[in-house]
């Protein structure tokens, strides 16, 4: 097939060019003398003007065509499209392939259900935005193979049938055919793996990554994901964000016009946690929490006797439109982070008014007032915990969602910083001094905290790092252990019996008896780096064919059930539900 250009390449400059274009049908105006045909192909669209209409064989949205004619300039230019100035007068139009009436138009702009979308992906791909978000994707991993290839980084390749060792979430498995009630897990990051190519002395690893966890879905997780993944030895902590700052300092120029400016913002996890209620803060707008604990620990009101923590936000300009039934739903929000309740007062026609106001006297409501500088329709949201986590994520969670309300986000900002200084360890609720990993066993901790791992874990930090960008946590990672002892430590501290690691990570740890260099590294999402740059706030956008939200493919309709021989094979028999 002979093309000359492509649909969305065409400007005024070949203006009187004979050209043959391919492409689908995306609109066809009838005017009775003349016929218009926007012609879209992967490059964009191009305005077909049929003369003498009996040339056209019946064509129809998305019909893929062959069409031959003459670049000519408009009259009245389109704004709307690149090509908007010139348009192809038609000498002839073939049908290549006929196509059915579409399940929904083909457009940007739809309001078609995403289920419907999904389920018919490669016509939804049809739409131009889809590709946008597919050519940024590329790009991200253009720029990344062009900036860590420059800085001697190998990229290589790590198995992806591996051993279920335990690492967050749930693991898929994979049955194994040939040693049946055996399974492979499917690779949920490949961090062992890279430590293990530091130790084998590669020095400098990276690879574009597929994870798979089975954990439940939001609109930034899906069950399969992809890592731009990282490691390298004999680097510290501030010279691996710093070389990862040049990385993401080249996608913002390149990819949208940008400069961020270096270095980076780094903010510990607990200023993150106490002001920004989020261990992955958006500080482009205010609404910060404030502690209350000096002004209201000693007032009258037995929630807040002898508590630690007590917290607030001021939201501006809401406390008229207030109802208790938003104040309920508020509660309901922070109630999903163990936030038992939360307290409120409003500032109207120059008081505070509520009902918590008969526990506070005179001097302290004008302490509260002035403190916090609240303005006439000011809002105050407060509450108590023993759990400065609970505290912190509860009313960072109000944080969030009147941000979003108040419209404070502008759009096309971009809010790039550092997250360090992460605890080691994460108490699990209801199971006092047992604790999980922050982020993952291999973490090494501060080195002047190595003292209190075990006398006091709660107040380890690591060196630890997330990236954060307007909100979302786009990448992640830490220094790791590099001796023996400390690791298996670490194991021992996070619930394994020296059995259970020998058992499930002695291939591993072995590896540390034989010269391990200090190494680090990180791991972006792509999919959540991709979604900030496209501006979109929902993962299956910048995806080809994701899962939905029950992690099923709408397009196959994986996952399925297998037949009996295949079940057979593997030694499997499927238990009927109760
Ligand atoms: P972590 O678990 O923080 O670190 O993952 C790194 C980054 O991967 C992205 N991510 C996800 N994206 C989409 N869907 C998911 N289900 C999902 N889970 C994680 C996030 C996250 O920041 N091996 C370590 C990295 C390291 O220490 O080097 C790891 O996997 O953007």
């Amino acid at each position: 097939m002979e093309r000359t250009m492509h649909n969305g390449d065409l400007r005024l400059s070949d203006v009187g060019k004979e050209v043959t274009l391919l492409g689908w049908v995306s609109n066809k105006r009838n005017l009775g003398s003349l016929v218009f045909i926007d012609l879209r192909d992967a490059s964009g669209v191009v305005q077909l003007i049929a003369q003498d209409p009996s040339i056209l064989p019946d064509v129809r949205n998305e019909y893929v065509v062959e069409a031959k004619g003459v670049v000519e300039k408009k009259d009245v230019p389109n704004p709307a499209l690149k090509t908007g100035e010139i348009e192809v007068v038609l000498h002839s139009l073939k049908v290549i392939s006929k196509a059915n009436l579409t399940p929904f138009i083909i457009a940007d702009k739809t309001d078609a259900l995403e289920e419907t979308r999904l389920k018919y992906r490669y016509l939804d791909l049809r739409r131009p935005c889809l590709l946008h978000n597919l050519r940024v994707r590329a790009e991200i991993v253009r720029c990344w193979h062009e900036y860590f290839g420059a800085n001697g980084f190998l990229e290589v390749e790590t198995p992806i049938l591996n051993l279920a060792t335990p690492e967050g979430a749930r693991d898929y498995l994979v049955p194994s055919r040939l040693h049946h009630g055996s399974f492979y897990a499917l690779p949920q990051s490949p961090q062992l793996w890279k430590q293990l190519l530091m130790i084998g002395g590669v020095e400098r690893y990276y690879q574009v990554a597929k994870c798979f966890r089975d954990e439940d879905l939001r609109a930034d997780r899906q069950p399969e994901f992809t890592q731009l993944d990282e490691e390298v030895s004999f680097m510290d902590q501030e010279q691996i964000l710093t070389l990862n700052e040049g990385f993401l300092q080249k996608v913002f120029r390149e990819l949208l016009g940008v400069e961020i400016s270096l270095p980076l913002r780094r903010m510990p996890y607990w200023e993150a946690m106490d002001v920004y209620g989020s261990d992955k803060p958006d500080t482009r707008y205010g609404l910060l929490i404030r502690d209350l604990h000096p002004l209201l620990s000693d007032v009258p009101f037995d929630g807040f006797h002898g508590v630690p923590y007590i917290k607030g936000i001021v939201v501006p300009g809401v406390a008229k439109e207030t109802s208790r039934k938003v104040l309920d739903e508020l509660t309901n929000e922070a109630r999903k982070f163990r936030l038992k309740g939360v307290l409120s007062l409003k500032m109207l026609d120059g008081q505070l008014q509520g009902s918590f106001l008969k526990f506070l006297s005179e001097e302290k409501q004008a302490a509260l007032v002035s403190e916090l500088g609240l303005k006439d329709g000011d809002l105050l949201l407060f509450a108590s915990s023993d759990d400065r986590r609970a505290i912190d994520f509860g009313l960072g969670a109000l944080r969030t969602l009147y941000a979003k309300k108040l419209g404070l986000i502008k759009p096309g900002t971009y809010d790039l910083l550092w997250v360090v200084d992460f605890p080691m360890f994460d108490p699990i609720e209801g199971q006092p001094g047992v604790y999980s990993a922050e982020h993952h066993p291999f973490t090494r901790p501060r080195d002047e905290d190595l003292a209190f791992l075990e006398s006091d874990p709660e107040r380890v930090l690591a060196y630890a790092y997330d990236i954060v960008i307007n909100g979302y946590e786009c990448g992640g990672g830490t220094l790791r252990i590099f001796d023996h002892d400390t690791q298996w430590k670490i194991f021992n501290l996070l619930g394994l019996s020296d059995e259970d690691v020998a058992k499930k990570f002695g291939w591993f740890i072995d590896a540390f008896q034989y010269g391990v260099p200090p190494h680090g590294g990180m791991a972006y999402g792509l999919d959540r780096l991709t979604m900030i740059l496209c501006g979109t706030d929902n993962i299956r956008d910048v995806i080809a064919f994701p899962k939905n939200l029950q992690a099923v493919d709408p397009t196959s309709k994986a996952p399925a059930e297998v037949s009996e021989d295949q079940l057979e094979v593997l030694g499997i028999q499927i238990k009927e539900e109760e």
